[in-house]
Order: C-alpha cells, then structure tokens, then sequence
C-alpha cells in the first residue's frame, strides 16, 4: 500500500539551480521534477547542467549522472536500459516516453523531465502504478484453455497464428500511453485504457487461448472499453512504435461482428 500522494493544488515551484561544469563545457540543463513526501514542501523542479562530453548519450544516462555524482537524492526507476523492462517511462520534453530509448540530441534546448502523467506521485519521478496493476488484472493476462496441451510437446500454432499477435506481444507496460490518454485522465476509475487494452487483444487474438468469448463479455461495457474516442493520443506516444489505437478499435469490432452474427 503506498502511502504518498502528490497534494493537490500542487504546482511545481523555482527549486535549486545546481553549479554549471567549467567553463568551455557543452552544457545541457536538465530541469527536472522533484517531490519528497516526507519534507513537507510543495513539489520543485530542479536544474543540474550537465557536460554532454562527460555523460553517455540518452536521457537515463544523465538522470544516473545526476544522480551518481551531483544529488544522490534523485529518484526515478530503470532497470534495463535498452526499452525492455518499461521501468524508465517518464515525462520528457513534454511527451511520455523511456528515458534510455530518449536520446538526448534529439531535445532541442534545455530538457524537462516530469513523473508520468496523471499518475500519483510517490516520489520524484517514481509514480504509482499500483491502480493500472489492478486493470491489468482484471482482463486475465494469461492463456485460458480448457483443452490440455499434447502430452508431448507445446501447445502449436501455424505461422499465420502466430504472426497474428506480432504488434502487441511486445508491449512492456511502461504505461506511456495510458498516462497520456485524456479519456482515461477522466474516467481511469472505470475505463481500462490503452495498454491493458492492448493487452486483453493480445490474448483474444491468440489462437491458443480458448477464452475469447468470456474476454470480449467482460469488455463489452460501456466505460471499460467504449470511453476509448479515438484521439490516438496513445499510438502517438507509444516508444515500442505500437498501435494501442488500433487494438482497441479491433476489439470493438469484434465485439460488434459477434453482436450480428
Ligand atoms: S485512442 Fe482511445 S485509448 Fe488511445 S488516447 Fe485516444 S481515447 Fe485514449
Ligand atoms: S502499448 Fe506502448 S506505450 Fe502502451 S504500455 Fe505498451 S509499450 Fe508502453
Ligand atoms: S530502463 Fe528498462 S525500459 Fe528504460
């Protein structure tokens, strides 16, 4: 149970600018978001100038610079660095992506970093993500088959089966795209959003799985999969290039095909 929340009213204020690198440096600021809940204060943004010479190339390696040798305080998740584990998503340069799939260059001027957002804050740029675990739940991610696998080997599919899941197997939920649906900004208590979408298609598509029916009952509800607009937002933001969208919108189609049929 996580304890901490953002407090509401909140807005980020002025924090402290840290000592830019000598001079003749390539200088970069990062202005970053920062929430302790146990000072007491309102949440900061704090500015560390880096030396891009003396930093590795993505937005994770400064944050680790930062935090290895200029205020061991910072705190933020990442485990992989290389786009697979989803524990790096953040907000930066005003878009929710992974902080090791970012690279630095490709932000012009100084670089913000946010928590993802919408989300609660635990600290820093840690967020809770405690609510979308118990959506994933919900829409049972594993294979359901009452038919037992052959004795002697795995449950096969043809080639044409299994290509029918490429585009949503390798989803990470780093969340990125459900921190930046609006729809699930409003209705996030009902609604599932974009990426356990993706992931409740993932199994409806997957030849294996015998429970297909069972799973579009369950999302045939208004607010659990109709609160989707089609704003696309998800898609957009997606740093594994997936179409969250699209999954979702294939969902309705086969609840509504099932509805004529
Ligand atoms: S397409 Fe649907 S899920 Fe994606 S951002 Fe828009 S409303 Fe949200
Ligand atoms: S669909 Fe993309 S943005 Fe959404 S959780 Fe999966 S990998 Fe992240
Ligand atoms: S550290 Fe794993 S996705 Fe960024």
């Amino acid at each position: 149970m996580v304890e901490f929340r953002l407090p509401a009213n909140s807005r980020p204020r002025p924090g402290r600018v840290w000592p830019a690198p000598q001079a003749g440096a390539r200088v970069k600021r990062f202005h970053v978001y920062r929430w302790n809940p146990e000072d007491g204060d309102n949440p900061r943004v704090d500015v560390f100038p880096i030396d891009l010479d003396h930093s590795g190339a993505m937005v994770l390696d400064a944050l680790v610079k930062i935090k290895n040798e200029i205020d061991p305080t910072l705190t933020f998740r990442r485990s992989c660095r290389e786009g697979i584990c989803g524990s790096c998503a953040m907000n930066i340069d005003g878009t929710n992506t992974l902080a090791c799939l970012k690279p630095i260059d490709s932000i012009k001027g100084d670089v913000r970093i946010y928590p993802l957002n919408h989300q609660p804050v635990i600290k820093d740029l840690v967020v809770d993500l405690s609510h979308l675990y118990a959506q994933y739940r919900l829409i049972k991610p594993w294979l359901q088959a009452d038919t037992p696998p052959p004795p002697d080997g795995e449950r096969l599919q043809s080639t044409e089966e299994r290509a029918r899941i490429d585009g949503y197997w390798e989803c990470i939920l780093c969340f990125c795209c459900t921190s930046g649906c609006p729809s699930w900004w409003w209705n996030g208590d009902r609604y599932l959003g974009p990426a356990v979408l993706l992931q409740a298609y993932r199994w409806i598509v997957d030849s294996r799985d015998e429970a297909t029916e069972q799973r579009l009952d369950d999302l045939n509800d208004s607010f659990r999969l109709y609160r989707c607009h089609t704003i696309m937002n998800c898609t957009e933001t997606c740093p594994k290039g997936l179409n969250p969208g699209k999954a979702i919108a294939l969902i309705k189609q086969a609840v509504a095909q099932r509805a004529f049929f």
